[in-house]
C-alpha cells in the first residue's frame, strides 16, 4: 500500500465498500445519545465506537471512517488504539478537521465553515496519529433568499483552501457541500434541491481548479438531490437516482475517482435503496459509494442502547444495515435482500 494521495482516495471507494461517518462532534454525539438516554461521557463514547469498529461488517464493508478528534487519540477499553482497530479492519482512519459552521455576518440563517487557522499545523499532527484522509462540511440550506451567492462562494473557497493544505500534508480531501433537506422552514421540491446543488458543486469545482487541487486524489461527499423532509411532494427513488446523477453528471469531473454521499437525514432504508438505484440504472467514470453516519448507524445505537449486554446486537445491526449498502455500492441492493438478511 502506497502513501500516495490518488492511491489512498482509490482505496476510499473501492468496489463493494463504503465509509462509515463516525466523526460526530461533542454536541452531535450528545444529541443522539440524549435518543437512548444516555449520558455522553467520554468512556460512553469510547464504548460505542469500540462496539463499532470490532463489528464484523468492518472488514467486509468498510473501506475508511471518518473520525472526531477525540476517537482520534482514543484507546479501547483493553488499551489498542482505535485506529488501529481500524487499520486492523483493512480500513483507512480520517479525520473530520473543520471546526463546524459558524453564522455567515451580514447574512442571517446562512453559515460558513470555519478551521483554515492552525490547519496546515493540525493535518500534520493528524498524519502522525495516523490519519490517511479528512472531511470539511459546509451547510448550504435552502429558504427565504437562501442561498446567497456570498455563502455559496465563501464556503467553496474554504473547501479549496483546506483540501490543497490536506494534499501538501499527504492527506486526501474529502469536500463536502451540503445542501440541506432538514431544517425548520425547508419544504423545498427535488427541482429546487437539484438547482442549487448543481450551483454549489458548481462553484466547488471551480474553486478546487483555482486551487490548484489534485483532482484524482479528492473524494466529493455530497448531498442526493432529494425533496426537503417537509416538502409534500414526494419523489420516487427512479427520480432521486435519476437528478441526483444528472446534477453529478452536470458538475462532476471524471478525474474524480469517487463520490460518497452523506444520509443527510433520509430513512437508512431510503439512502441504501437511492445508492442501489444509481448503481444499477447508470454507468458512470465515478464509484458511487456512502459516507453515512446516520443511515450506518441508527439501527445499531439503537440495537445497543448503552448496555454493555447489548453489544453482540448493535454490532449486528451495523453488520446488517452495512451489508445492504455495500450491495448498494454495486447496484445490487433490493427489497428482498434486505428481508432476506434481516
Ligand atoms: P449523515 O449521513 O448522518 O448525514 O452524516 C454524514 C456526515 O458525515 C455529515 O457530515
Amino acid at each position: 500500500m502506497t502513501d500516495r494521495i490518488d492511491d489512498i482516495a482509490n482505496r476510499m471507494v473501492v468496489e463493494g465498500k463504503g465509509i462509515l461517518a463516525a466523526d460526530e462532534s461533542s454536541a452531535t454525539i450528545k444529541k443522539r445519545f440524549d435518543g437512548i438516554s444516555l449520558e455522553s461521557t467520554e468512556d460512553n463514547r469510547r464504548d460505542y465506537r469500540e462496539m463499532l469498529f470490532r463489528a464484523d461488517g468492518m472488514k467486509d464493508y468498510v473501506s475508511g471512517v471518518i473520525l472526531f478528534d477525540e476517537t482520534l487519540r482514543q484507546k479501547a477499553a483493553d488499551g489498542t488504539p482505535l485506529v488501529q482497530l481500524i487499520t486492523d479492519a483493512g480500513a483507512v482512519p480520517g479525520i473530520k478537521v473543520d471546526a463546524g459552521a459558524k453564522p455567515l455576518a451580514g447574512h442571517p440563517g446562512e453559515t460558513v465553515t470555519e478551521g483554515l487557522d492552525g490547519l496546515r499545523e493540525r493535518l500534520a499532527e493528524y498524519h502522525d496519529l495516523g490519519a490517511r484522509f479528512a472531511k470539511w462540511r459546509a451547510v448550504i440550506s435552502i429558504g427565504d433568499g437562501r442561498p446567497s451567492w456570498t455563502c455559496i462562494k465563501a464556503n467553496s473557497h474554504a473547501l479549496a483552501r483546506y483540501a490543497a493544505l490536506c494534499q501538501q500534508a499527504g492527506i486526501v480531501p474529502i469536500v463536502e457541500p451540503e445542501v440541506m433537506m432538514d431544517g425548520a422552514d425547508a419544504v423545498h421540491d427535488i427541482d429546487t434541491c437539484f438547482d442549487i446543488s448543481v450551483w454549489a458543486q458548481n462553484t466547488l469545482f471551480d474553486e478546487l481548479f483555482e486551487a490548484g487541487v489534485n483532482l484524482e486524489g479528492t473524494i466529493l461527499k455530497p448531498n442526493m438531490v432529494v425533496p426537503a423532509q417537509n416538502c409534500k411532494k414526494a419523489a420516487s427513488v427512479e427520480e432521486v437516482a435519476e437528478k441526483t446523477v444528472r446534477c453529478l453528471k452536470a458538475t462532476v469531473p471524471a478525474a474524480v475517482p469517487g463520490i460518497a454521499f452523506l444520509s443527510g437525514g433520509q430513512a437508512s432504508i431510503d439512502a441504501t435503496a437511492h445508492l442501489s438505484a444509481m448503481n444499477a440504472m447508470f454507468d458512470l467514470p465515478w464509484k458511487l459509494t456512502y459516507s453515512y453516519g446516520r443511515a450506518l448507524q441508527a439501527d445499531a445505537l439503537d440495537a445497543w442502547g448503552g448496555k454493555q449486554a447489548n453489544v453482540a446486537a448493535g454490532q449486528a445491526a451495523f453488520n446488517h444495515r452495512v451489508q445492504m449498502n455495500a450491495a448498494a455500492a454495486t447496484g445490487k441492493w433490493s427489497a428482498e435482500l434486505e428481508k432476506q438478511a434481516a
